[in-house]
């Protein structure tokens, strides 16, 4: 019986295991959390509430308390399809509460927008529904040339300060990669009462059908080398922040997990793997994890948190500029 301790703390929560089942279809079903849990998730993030369906239901009950809300939003026509994705605002509820009842490991829930209509209710219900946090997906698409860079980030540290002070229970931030001083964003979501961030965010980018000339949705599962991006950003996180810190993107096996826990993760989040392998990657990458932490002769997840991150690495220039370029003259180009 192996004596390696996988538990961590994220969020103020206690988990099993480092590896937590991100937002995807395999947590909106309670018997695959239940396989997730089994294969030793530490816990589950459920598939997002869009800020669209929250706002189509506020619109509902205006509607309903005869307040002529008569306008009618472009995502409208998406509410069949979103319902059966994550059930709607009503059935999250009952989401919540299901998962709850069946999981032991902690459940996030999970609301994905930019607007402030209806989050504090929203997240009020999901906290009162049992979830153990909240993980906020931030995404918006700046195109008003007027909106700078510091009137972006307001935007999503005023979303962060209403659902943070709307509940109890812990909120996490899940936002994309493309901010220009993630450090500073970091201390701005946490003097808006963020307990953790989440590194980083995959914004699924559209695509153009050449035969309907049509903008079309391209969801693709992610590549393994994206976990390189998480990586720098959480090694340079995790010596100049004290919010949990979860990684999300590429993470397809044990030694991508061993890697962005020694830069510094409190938690590394799948879903691509999990939707390609079944529940059982969990357990297996567990396995190869704890064979790898003996044979380095940690005893526990916790002691090697962070033992590479830009500080306690041997060679911290190589999360900077330098690694730029030794990257680009290792590179030798294949023979033509
Ligand atoms: C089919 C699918 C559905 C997803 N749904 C959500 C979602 O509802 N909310 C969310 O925040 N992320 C969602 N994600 C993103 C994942 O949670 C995760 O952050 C991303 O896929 C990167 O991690 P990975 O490389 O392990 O897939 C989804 C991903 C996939 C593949």
């Amino acid at each position: 019986m192996s004596s390696t301790d996988l538990s961590t703390t994220y969020l103020g929560l206690e988990l099993v295991s480092p590896l937590v089942a991100s937002s995807s279809p395999l947590t909106g079903k309670v018997d695959s959390a239940l396989r997730l849990e089994e294969a030793g998730a530490g816990a589950i993030v459920l598939p997002s509430l869009f800020q669209e369906q929250i706002e189509h239901e506020e619109l509902e009950l205006a509607r309903l308390h005869d307040f002529g809300a008569e306008s009618y939003s472009e995502a409208s026509g998406y509410m069949p399809e979103l319902q059966a994705y994550n059930t709607g605002p009503g059935g999250y509820l009952r989401l919540v509460e299901r998962m709850r009842a069946a999981l032991e490991i902690p459940v996030l829930a999970s609301l994905n927008g930019i607007s402030k209509e209806g989050w504090e209710r929203h997240a009020k219900l999901i906290e009162s529904a049992g979830a153990n946090a909240i993980e906020l997906n931030i995404v918006h698409v700046p195109t008003d040339p007027s909106l700078t860079a510091e009137n972006v980030e307001n935007l999503y540290t005023e979303q962060v300060a209403t659902v943070t002070q709307a509940v109890e229970i812990p909120v996490s931030v899940k936002v994309g990669a493309n901010l220009s001083a993630p450090v500073n964003f970091a201390t701005k979501i946490r003097d808006a009462g963020a307990a953790g961030l989440v590194l980083f965010n995959r914004f699924l980018e559209p695509d153009i059908d050449l035969e309907t000339m049509d903008v079309v949705p391209r969801l693709e599962l992610s590549r393994p080398s994206e976990m390189r991006m998480p990586l720098r950003w959480i090694a340079i996180l995790s010596c100049r922040s004290d919010l949990s810190l979860a990684a999300t993107g590429g993470a397809h096996g044990a030694e991508d997990a061993l890697k962005l826990i020694l830069a510094g993760a409190d938690v590394v989040m799948v879903a691509s793997a999990a939707i390609l392998h079944g529940p059982s990657f969990l357990s297996d990458t567990l396995t190869e994890m704890r064979t790898w932490i003996e044979e380095h002769e940690f005893q526990s997840v916790t002691q090697m948190k962070g033992s590479m991150n830009h500080e306690n690495c041997p060679n911290p220039a190589g999360f900077e500029r330098l690694n730029y370029m030794k990257a680009l003259m290792s590179y030798s180009s294949p023979s033509p």
